[in-house]
């Protein structure tokens, strides 16, 4: 037996990070032989362009519309492997998407099909008011309202179109490097391509075809190697290629995680900014670089390609290793090539034409966000690691002394015996359960980390279960337990895609044991999940991930499901935290692996980045790219997890944070503590004034979360989802907008800054958040400056925008749940503004049944009447079936047992910016005469410093309709 001491060394060898960055640990495309095989399709298409042909097409006698016309199926050949049989499948949902399906069918084996099915969150629509048309050369069929948009698949070659308004929008295969390697025998000398693709196209095209479209030599059919690593490939070739160009777009975005701005650019042609394809293949990439197409932990295959004319996107539902190129001719399309290493074709194109429907189309296929427990929004102190249940104790009093608001306290790794996931270690942690209940007496939670990789020992219960039951993943030989290093030494991995994982994972997270199973009795209601390494990472496997000849339940090879192996082990901890009370309460998972639909399940982040400015940017054009991709829950490790940032690097990214969907503090065990409270002042003031300044606008970031929650469209939201026609925003992604809520904010990621230039797109006044500056905006599009010095964050709200505030300052989030409300009214250019707020108990899933405060709040001014009136009313009662996630509620009752709860709760100020005239007289309609002040400035329609109205006390509550009257 190894001493422990000696594992521990071992294990620093092996750690990540103790290690720079090697980019040579991850394969480029060049070592990856299917990229390989896709890239030389591609170069070989290109270089005989004038004969090239697509060899798949569809056998048009195959043609079978189904009965109820709304979708159909063909026959599709090669010509170059004429024996081959594929089948095309079709389909239009009831909104518009078009789902494009192919298989290998009586081949000699099964492609992997379920991608999809992981990702969907259900099965889709299809619609029922299609008319396919079939002609002798294509199949057709026109829809939408207007009967603008049209889908072709021609068949000869084989080539899918989305057209609007007779316009070619995306085209799969138009470059004709459609290609689906067919399962083969390895003996079989028939398949061969063999020698002779060299010399004139045409000629090899008829004397070789295979050679022609495959290439000359069997690159890497049977297996690969990399690095001391041997993929044995059972299965032989099977990568798909696709190409799919967007005629009409320059800009694409999307299809995260990469370290990169979030206008993608390009990876082939002569001003390629990658000499790499974008990669997904989730990865455990420790220092990662801040400007690459390398794979990064999570992995989306959605992409949106965008123009001043329409959002349209694809959805390319492959769970293997995916590489995707991207080109430009000219600046106005784009053409992208898509090669993955296995799974069938199933393309979902979203016609959109609006970023909004874009996201609403992508949100019923995968899902929206799930609405977060309210406190999961407020501040999260982590670091790897608080040693001791006194450690946390410690930290949670100087925060309190210091009169910083937190909400949750995290515990890394060390928490564990042997990193023993659920066991804690008694020499540090004796009284886990007192400790989580210290925290919990003042309304705060813990989140505890449970990785994926289970110690393979005895004395381990959980692992010694999993063995039991057989729900751990196979090696090659799919027979007994994989097993690799992390950091629990000698592991192995719970697989996700075995249903019997899932009842076994459930019973783990029990608070009480039941009939005499083990279970987590040393943890309570108040823990909530952090789901690490599971992408998976394997300290000594190939990139630091699984084999991918490893084999899952039902056989499946780990290449087959890669990708979506992280979401399925967050949505089984998220599932069995859901179960852990009754009633439920909603579950807290964070997960730094992703796929598509893992929104469903919890928040992520941008995993290992370091202190470093470069980092503190790219961090932000990621968390832009991440919600493109439903992941909108999303932040990074404030301060950066490597290195000790200097202080104003450190406030700097606190003020990212707190304009973060997800807002935590954390970093590496090498570090030094860096908690707020330690910082010397001015920095500890400043980050105590930030950190409030999110706890203030909680109610803002909640309602923003409703909307998301509902309609699928990010919070963050970068310029070209809100202004989808100005050209000059498009690129841009430093700066976003927050909800619907007005905020725009340029975070400040330069040293020694000391003003920000800030991009605004429209006519429209914009003012500074805190010192209510009036800028005006232009048509044009404009960039105005604010000021940024270290104590400042550059915010301005949006004019015609109200946000509700709550500004005592408490020590958790819950304690502020019966406090009362600020609304702050930026008046637009005539004088009017709108906003809304969304309260729930933001813990338990009664909001679902119609538990739920959801107001709307305008301002408008008459000028005749020389009046301004700002009013308060019931939204849920307008829209109930808009107002929650699911839709769920067919009928609101305004008098809900949660809205009588707060009945009492006030709204104790409202302050009027852009208001140019002293008021003659404030009220409540109906009610006597306001307190109020009055700071002279320019009305809304001027630039300068803005007039400014605060009313104090209207005494009027939030959940009851009001109008406040303002006479001028
Ligand atoms: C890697 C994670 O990215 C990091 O956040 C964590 O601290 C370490 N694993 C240790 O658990």
């Amino acid at each position: 037996m190894w001493s422990p001491s000696f594992v521990a060394a071992l294990l620093l060898l092996l750690t990540p990070a103790a290690h720079t960055l090697k980019t040579g640990d991850w394969k480029t495309c060049s070592q990856s032989g299917f990229c390989r095989r896709g890239r030389a399709l591609s170069a070989r298409a290109q270089d005989a362009a004038d004969v090239w042909k697509s060899p798949y097409s569809v056998i048009p006698s195959s043609v079978a519309v189904a009965s109820n016309l709304a979708s159909f199926t063909a026959a599709v050949k090669s010509s170059i492997y004429p024996e081959i049989n594929f089948e095309l499948d079709v389909r239009v949902h009831k909104d518009g998407v078009v789902r494009v399906r192919m298989d290998e069918v009586g081949g000699l084996r099964k492609r992997y099909d379920e991608a999809a099915s992981w990702a969907l969150v259900q099965e889709p629509e299809i619609s029922r008011a299609i008319q396919w048309s079939v002609g002798k050369q294509e199949i057709k069929a026109k829809y939408g309202e207007k009967k603008d948009v049209e889908v072709t698949v021609e068949y000869n070659p084989l080539k899918v179109t989305l057209s609007r308004n007779g316009k070619e929008e995306v085209v799969l295969n138009g470059r004709g490097l459609l290609h689906m390697e067919h399962f083969r025998t390895k003996a079989s000398g028939d398949d061969k391509p063999v020698e002779g693709s060299e010399g004139d196209a045409q000629a090899v095209m008829q004397t070789n075809p295979a050679a022609w479209f495959e290439g000359d030599t069997e690159d890497a059919w049977w297996e690969e190697t990399f690095s001391s690593w041997t993929d044995s490939k059972p299965k032989g070739p099977e990568s798909l290629s696709i190409d799919i160009n967007f005629p009409r777009h320059g800009h694409v975005y999307g299809i995260p995680q990469h370290a990169t701005s979030l206008s993608l650019p390009t990876t082939t042609g002569p001003s390629a900014t990658f000499t790499d394809p974008y990669r997904l293949y989730n990865a455990d990439v420790f220092e990662y670089l801040a400007s690459s197409s390398m794979s990064l932990y999570g992995s989306i295959p959605l992409m949106h390609a965008h123009s001043a004319e329409s959002t349209v996107a694809v959805f390319n539902a492959v769970g293997s290793e995916t590489w995707i190129d991207i080109g430009r001719s000219n600046d106005r399309s784009t053409e992208t090539h898509w090669v993955s290493e296995s799974g069938i074709l199933d393309v979902f194109i979203l016609p959109g034409p609006t970023p909004e429907e874009v996201f609403a189309q992508y949100a019923r296929l995968t899902g929206t966000p799930a609405l977060p427990a309210h406190w999961s929004l407020a501040y999260h102190q982590c670091r790897w690691n608080y040693v001791s249940s006194d450690d946390v104790r410690g930290v949670q009093k100087r925060f309190d002394e210091e009169d910083i608001p937190v909400d949750v306290f995290w515990l890394d790794i060390e928490y564990a015996e042997e990193h023993k996931y659920f066991i804690w270690d008694k020499k540090t942690f004796p009284d886990p359960v007192e400790m989580t209940n210290d925290v919990d007496a003042l309304e705060r939670k813990m989140v505890v980390i449970i990785d994926p990789h289970l110690k393979r020992t005895s004395s381990y219960p959980v692992y010694q279960k999993a063995s039991e039951l057989a729900v751990l993943v196979k090696p090659k030989s799919g027979e007994g337990e994989y097993e690799g290093w992390c950091w629990s030494g000698s592991s192995s991995w719970i697989d996700g895609f075995n249903p019997a994982s899932w009842e076994f994972w459930k019973g783990l997270f029990k608070t009480k044991s039941i009939d005499g199973q083990w279970s987590w009795t040393e943890s309570t209601d108040a823990v909530h999940i952090w789901n690490d390494m599971n992408e998976p990472s394997v300290f000594n496997g190939p990139e630091i991930t699984m084999p991918k000849d490893n084999v899952h339940y039902g056989g499946w090879e780990h290449r087959d499901v890669h990708n979506i192996n992280g979401m399925l082990f967050t949505n089984m901890t998220y599932q069995a935290v859901a179960a852990r009370s009754d009633p439920p309460k909603r579950p807290f998972v964070l997960t730094r692996s992703f796929y598509a639909g893992s929104q469903r399940f919890g928040a992520m982040w941008t995993g290992d980045n370091l202190g470093t400015w470069e980092h503190m940017t790219v961090n932000l054009k990621m968390a832009l790219a991440n919600g493109i991709g439903g992941m909108t829950f999303g932040g990074s490790d404030v301060g950066g997890f490597f290195g000790n940032p200097e202080p104003e690097m450190l406030v700097r990214w606190y003020a990212i944070g707190i304009f973060s969907p997800f807002f935590r503090a954390h970093a590496h065990i090498d570090t030094k503590r860096r908690e707020p409270y330690l910082l010397d002042e001015p920095y500890k003031s400043i980050l105590r004034d930030t950190i409030r300044l999110r706890y203030a606008m909680l109610p803002m970031w909640y309602t923003a979360f409703r909307e998301a929650t509902v309609t699928g469209i990010p919070i963050l939201r970068p310029q070209y989802v809100v202004f989808p026609k100005d050209e000059a925003g498009f690129a841009i992604d430093d700066q976003f907008y927050v909800g619907a809520s007005g905020l725009l904010v340029k975070p400040v990621t330069e040293k020694g800054a000391t003003e920000a230039s800030i991009y605004l797109a429209e006519d429209q006044v914009y003012y500074d958040y805190f010192a209510h500056y009036a800028h005006q905006g232009s048509v044009k599009g404009k960039y105005v400056t604010v000021p940024a010095a270290l104590h400042q964050i550059p915010l301005l709200v949006r004019g015609g925008s109200i946000i509700p505030t709550r500004e005592r300052h408490r020590r958790s989030s819950p304690l502020m749940k019966y406090d009362p409300f600020t609304l702050r009214v930026a008046l637009d250019k005539v004088g009017s503004a709108r906003g809304e707020l969304y309260l729930d108990d933001g813990e338990t899933y009664s909001h679902q049944d119609g538990e739920i405060v959801w107001r709307e709040f305008t301002a408008e001014t008459e000028k005749k009447s020389k009046v301004l009136r700002v009013s308060s009313k019931d939204l849920a009662l307008e829209k109930p079936q808009e107002a929650v996630e699911g839709n769920a509620l067919a009928h609101f009752d305004p008098a809900n047992a949660y809205a009588k709860k707060i009945a009492h709760v006030r709204v104790e100020k409202i302050v009027l910016v852009g208001l140019g005239k002293q008021p003659k007289a404030v009220r409540v309609e109906g009610g006597k005469e306001l307190d109020w002040d009055y700071a002279p400035g320019v009305s809304s329609g001027k630039e300068g410093q803005a007039g400014v109205l605060v009313v104090k006390d209207p005494a009027v509550t939030v959940v009851s309709d009001w109008t406040l009257v303002v006479e001028l």
